[in-house]
């Protein structure tokens, strides 16, 4: 039996943590975070069962909970983020996992895992899972644009949060396979530089801009932004457009939701994983689907290496696609569609697709 664990945190504190506290939900956000923060220490969540590969391997795996929200994890001092986040870690490789992946912001502080690993050295091995991230954000992305019957190869597409770790390979693999292709960001150097590589030797044109309003332009959007609050508002969207939002807390507004009916909004990175998986805990996600991070630690305790496959800022396009090959083996594939949290059905894309002939 092969294990491994994988480090949560709570994404919207109140909403979270008031599902077991329900005193949460009436105070202020600052204050529950340093509640939280305060009163509890890392500690393992649940044992989660049944992880059974294609090939027959087996896995088991815990999932730890680090008591930080995504803003203290971007904000505390760093050595303290990163501290509580090792001490995940040892949590971990207490149960007996050998690996542990870095869920949602804990993989976003700095220098994506690195630092974490070097202070993990001989205890447990860490993976950000940012390589079958990226690769189920691009496969939603161009199947869903496949639903929505858009030619790919004439389409525009954008990536926001392009200069960051999932953005830049996403904007890689994407850029050579579309007309256009639009990054953008908040850091007008790293956008041109970015930009730059892509040009290089490539027929698609490429533009870089820090202004969200030219996602008007974009037929295909992916959204990994690490800002806290959303980003895409209804005015932001093209008619027709695909969305595929990979970021947690979400880039997309949920006035988009409403106001909307003529985009298709998918959650990026959900998978459904092999085996009568039971998490022992509800990510609000249908049984046996988890995070594509999370799969890809999963992935690493069943091929039995224990790779640190995705650490460091920059995602390697080779390995990315790999991973992908890996994830067939064992029979991760992605999750059906979800869209502000519920599944999307084809009658459901059939309306958007009607909305926006009429339109
Ligand atoms: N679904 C999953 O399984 C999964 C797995 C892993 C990660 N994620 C999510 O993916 C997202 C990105 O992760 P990452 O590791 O790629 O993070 P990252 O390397 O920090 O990249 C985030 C990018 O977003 C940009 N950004 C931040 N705030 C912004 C704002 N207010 N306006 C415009 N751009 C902004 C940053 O710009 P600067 O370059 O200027 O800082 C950076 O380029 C996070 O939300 C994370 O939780 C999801």
């Amino acid at each position: 039996m092969e294990r491994f664990a994988f480090i949560i945190h709570p994404i919207d504190v109140r909403r979270d943590v008031g599902r077991k506290y329900p005193i949460a939900r009436y105070l202020p956000e600052k204050m529950v975070e340093w509640l939280v923060m305060k009163l509890f220490k890392p500690r393992v969540i649940s044992h989660i069962t049944g992880v059974k590969s294609l090939t027959g391997a087996e896995a088991e795996g815990w999932l730890v909970g680090c008591p930080l929200s995504p803003r203290q994890i971007l904000e505390l001092d760093e050595e303290f983020v990163f501290d509580t986040i090792a001490e995940c870690g040892r949590v971990a490789a207490a149960q007996g996992a050998k690996i542990v992946g870095l869920g949602a912001f804990t993989s976003v502080r700095g220098d994506k895992g690195l630092t974490i690993q070097k202070k993990l050295e001989g205890v447990i091995n860490v993976t950000s899972g940012n390589c079958y991230t990226t690769y189920t954000a691009i496969e939603g992305l161009f199947k869903a644009a496949e639903m929505m019957n858009i030619d790919v190869a004439r389409a525009c597409a954008a990536v926001v949060g392009a200069t960051g770790s999932i953005g830049q390979v996403c904007a890689k693999i994407v850029a050579p396979k579309v007309a256009q292709v639009s990054l953008i960001g908040r850091d007008e150097q790293r956008l041109a530089r970015l930009a730059d590589a892509l040009r290089n030797g490539s027929r698609t044109n490429v533009r870089a801009t820090t202004d969200i309003n030219t996602l008007r332009d974009a037929d295909l959007v992916v959204t990994v932004s690490s800002a806290v609050d959303a980003l895409i508002r209804p005015e932001h969207l093209k008619s027709g457009a695909v969305v595929c939002d990979v970021a947690r807390p979400r880039d997309v507004s949920k006035q988009v939701a409403q106001a909307r009916d003529d985009v298709l909004v998918i959650e990026g990175g959900v998978v459904e994983v092999p085996g009568e998986v039971d998490f022992g805990f509800d990510f609000g996600f249908p049984p046996k689907t988890a995070y594509a991070c999370m799969a890809e630690t999963m992935m690493m305790a069943l091929e039995g290496t224990y790779e640190p496959y995705s650490l460091g800022r920059d995602l390697d396009v080779e390995k990315t696609l790999r991973i992908g090959e890996i994830a067939k083996k064992h029979g991760f594939k992605l999750a059906g569609f979800r869209s502000f949290e519920r599944a999307v059905t084809p009658e459901e894309v059939e309306r958007v697709r009607e909305r926006v002939r009429r339109s």
